[in-house]
């Protein structure tokens, strides 16, 4: 039996959580597996309902879970001011989740095979034989998790220090994961970083060769984080494994989504030394949210990657993957991904999940 807290979050989550509990309700019944999915509160939602974005009975539950699959969190500008700044739920529950399991490891994968290049707002010969890259994101450290001072100075005006913090334990960590993935990939791994103006990114180089020695057959290309966002436009396919700190990888991690087509096609994996939470890389996407519209694809696609990562059942979770691009290769859509009229077959977010479960069982 494998305990999962299930976090539906705010917004798109339970809508799209709901497709992903439906894929899993697939594998579990044809495999020698029992999952107890778990609910608990988290978010804006459960800071209205319980007065905590993460409330002690979601602490207990992630920290005895197999694994935690998240849903996004948050509200829209506005409606994020009816919570205190340090309760909202990114600063009150996401990333003190991720301290407290140090999933220190973020995995987010950028795919797009050559048949749906029609998604991408690239043009196809950009794509070519498609886009398949996945970026290494450093979670627990950096701007987000340094010193912070909110102040007025002498002259009487406000001011503010956010600090960029790294040592060097946090950094050869991050980069050992990123080596490792090379190596069961193309052995090519881009360093993005900004030495030229931040003294993090210059330890992080100085670890990087210190690293690189326990991986002789790994080309590394050493990128500045700027250049690298126009690269992922003007030429994706020349990346396979990405790796930098926390906030770049949370910027290029979603124009990964953009070359895509949607933010709606970006699961990701939260890996620590002892634990792994699963969400998608998305927010919670408040213009659409509770319309049924959402695309699952991202949620559905997290459960696939806790199945390899936490459970090891890395041909099931392939049987996810092959069956969302099926669905996909079919002529279904989601709206975020087709304009209507646009010849194919518009599914709502259910719909979208029910066509997973068809194809999934095909392939049983
Ligand atoms: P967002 O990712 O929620 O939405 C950006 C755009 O992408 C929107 O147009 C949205 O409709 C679209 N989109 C996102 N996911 C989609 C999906 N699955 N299907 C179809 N369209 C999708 O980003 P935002 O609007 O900047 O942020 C909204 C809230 O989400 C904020 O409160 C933010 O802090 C939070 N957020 C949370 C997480 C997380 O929980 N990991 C991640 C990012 C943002
Ligand atoms: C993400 C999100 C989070 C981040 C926010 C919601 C704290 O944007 O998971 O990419 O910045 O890490
Ligand atoms: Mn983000």
């Amino acid at each position: 039996m494998k305990k999962i807290a299930i976090l539906e979050g705010d917004g798109i989550g339970p809508e799209a959580m709901a497709e992903g509990i439906k894929v899993l309700k697939v594998i579990e019944a044809r495999n020698d597996i029992t999952f107890d999915l778990v609910h608990a509160p988290f978010g804006a939602t459960a800071w209205f309902s319980h007065g905590s974005s993460f409330p002690e009975e979601t602490k207990k539950l992630v920290d005895e879970a197999d694994a935690v699959i998240k849903g996004p969190i948050g509200l829209s500008h506005e409606e994020s001011k009816q919570i205190p700044v340090d309760e909202q739920p990114e600063r009150g529950a996401l990333l003190p989740m991720r301290a407290r399991m140090n999933t220190y490891a973020n995995y987010r994968p950028v795919f797009l095979p050559k048949a749906l290049a029609h998604f991408s707002p690239l043009k196809p010969e950009i794509i070519g034989e498609g886009i398949d890259l996945i970026m290494v994101r450093e979670l627990v450290g950096g701007v987000y998790f340094g010193k912070k001072e909110r102040g007025v100075n002498a002259e009487g005006k406000r001011y503010v220090t956010e600090a960029l913090e790294y040592d060097e334990d946090q950094i050869r960590n991050i980069l050992v994961k990123a080596f490792d993935l090379a190596m069961t990939r193309k052995k090519v791994l881009h360093n993005i970083h900004k030495s030229n103006v931040l003294k993090s990114s210059v330890l992080w180089n100085e670890v990087l060769e210190e690293v690189k020695v326990d991986y002789p057959e790994v080309e590394v290309i050493h990128m500045l984080v700027d250049a690298a966002a126009t690269h992922l436009c003007l030429n994706p396919t020349q990346f396979d494994v990405m790796v930098m700190e926390n906030m770049f990888g949370d910027i290029l991690s979603d124009q990964g989504g953009g070359i895509l087509g949607s933010l709606g096609l970006m699961p990701s994996a939260c890996i620590g030394p002892n634990s792994a939470y699963y969400e998608p890389s998305h927010g919670s996407a408040p213009d659409i949210a509770g319309k049924g519209i959402a695309n699952p694809y991202s949620l559905i696609g997290s459960f696939a990657m806790m199945l390899e990562y936490s459970f090891d059942m890395k041909e099931e979770s392939k049987n996810i993957w092959d069956a969302m691009q099926a669905v996909f290769a079919a002529g279904f859509s989601t709206s975020d991904l087709s304009k209507p009229g646009s010849g194919v077959t518009m599914l709502s977010t259910s719909e979208f999940g029910d066509k997973v479960v068809e194809y999934l069982e095909k392939n049983a």
